[in-house]
């Protein structure tokens, strides 16, 4: 099933109900990568474990890459319609990447149920009928096991689980709200029920994979992070973009979010060295004159299977908290998934210390277009 565009597409469009989720822990004692909130066939809410790995081209190739996410729920109302709507299954994990000659490939697992454990430190996580994992957050490894597709991921973290805005408080991203700001009701939704909990912000990665039998193995960098929301991402988020990249000793995150009917539009950035954190925080684009990011698309291009404009890459700017500047010029190789509303790319990324040493490595980003919002460069 290597036609993943077709295959993937099939994935999105619809609409579905709404109800909120009920919450299953308290803060207190949910673990780091555990399970955060209810997701069941009665509520809107989705909770998710992102996991990717890729590595730089080899010459004359394109980059390998696996991106696996084991799911609850359905973070686009669009694919639970396509799904099969109140028959949707609740529990599947989605399969997304690209073989060296650059064919991509994807695949749809579903799961019977789903059950997410901690113990001793361990989070274990159990899609029944299609795969599972396990994460003592200096080792993450996941296991798929289903009729089409076998085998292992397996990421050795090199810096430390955070969530995004530089607190162990919580998981939300609150701080970030402005004093004395008034939101609107998807800017409630965003700031204080969108979680994000990131596990890996990088390290070196083992895949050994088969697809419907052809091995695909590789050595490169992984990332993983989960998310968990009351209702899908397109109710109240209009736009955004996801970047994680590994550089020399650097590990860097970033996101943009434009928030349905808000003027205020969301950053946040991460920036590790050798497991230091230079930067980890979350704010409203423009409200600091320290410790931010920005995050600018370059680049046109038309990208025929979907129909839309598409950006080239991103160059990253971090300005620290001590004035110090980082930046990196990320762009895309592989284009692993093309649709209207979402695309997500792998390729190169280069770049360092404004002045310093400039060092090369991998960058894998997503824009996720709800809104369907033109780009022209
Ligand atoms: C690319 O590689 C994969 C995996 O080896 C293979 O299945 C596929 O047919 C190749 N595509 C082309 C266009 O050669
Ligand atoms: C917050 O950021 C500083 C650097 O600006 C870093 O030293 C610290 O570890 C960060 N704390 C958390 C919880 O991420
Ligand atoms: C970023 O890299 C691309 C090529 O990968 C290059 O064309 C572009 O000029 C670079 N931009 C900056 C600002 O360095």
């Amino acid at each position: 099933m290597f036609s993943s565009l077709a295959v993937a597409s099939t994935v999105l469009l619809g609409l579905a109900a709404s109800s909120s989720a009920g919450i299953a822990h308290s803060r207190a004692t949910t673990p780091f990568d555990g399970q955060y909130i209810d997701v069941n066939s009665g509520n809107d809410a989705t909770e998710w474990w992102w996991v990717q790995a890729g590595a730089p081209a080899a010459e004359g190739e394109f980059p390998p890459s696996l991106h696996v996410t084991f799911y609850q729920g359905y973070p686009i109302s669009a694919l639970r319609e396509v799904a099969g709507g109140a028959n949707a299954p609740e529990n599947y994990i989605v399969i997304n990447g690209a073989f060296p000659n650059g064919t991509v490939f994807a695949y749809n697992l579903v799961a019977s149920s789903s059950l997410v454990t901690s113990s001793g430190g361990v989070i274990s996580g159990n899609w029944n009928g299609a795969g599972s994992f396990t994460n003592s957050l200096s080792k993450f490894t996941l296991t798929l096991d289903s009729p089409e597709v076998t085998g292992t991921l397996s990421i050795t973290s090199n810096a430390p689980h955070h969530f995004g805005c530089n607190t162990t408080a919580g998981p939300y991203f609150t701080s970030a709200i402005p004093s004395g700001a008034s939101l609107n009701a998807a800017e409630e939704i965003f700031y204080n029920q969108l979680g994000w909990a990131t596990s890996q912000p990088g390290g070196s990665a083992s895949v050994d994979v088969t697809l419907d039998g052809t091995r695909f193995k590789f050595h490169g960098q992984g990332y993983h992070d989960a998310n968990w929301m009351p209702q899908p991402i397109d109710k109240f988020i209009d736009d955004w973009y996801f970047l994680d990249a590994q550089v020399g000793p650097f590990d860097l995150s970033a996101v943009w979010a434009k928030i349905s009917g808000a003027t205020r539009e969301f950053t946040t950035g991460f920036l590790q060295r050798d497991g230091v954190i230079l930067q980890n925080q979350c704010s409203v684009l423009g409200s600091k004159t320290d410790d931010f990011v920005t995050i600018t698309p370059y680049g046109l291009g038309f990208d025929e299977p979907s129909g839309v404009n598409v950006m080239k890459g991103f160059i990253l700017e971090y300005t620290l908290a001590d004035g110090d500047e980082y930046r990196f010029n990320v762009s895309g190789e592989s284009l692993v998934l093309d649709q209207s509303i979402y695309h997500r790319w792998v390729g190169p990324a280069v770049g360092g210390r404004v002045g310093g040493k400039q060092y090369s490595g991998i960058v894998m980003y997503d824009w996720l277009n709800p809104s369907l919002t033109p780009y022209n460069g």
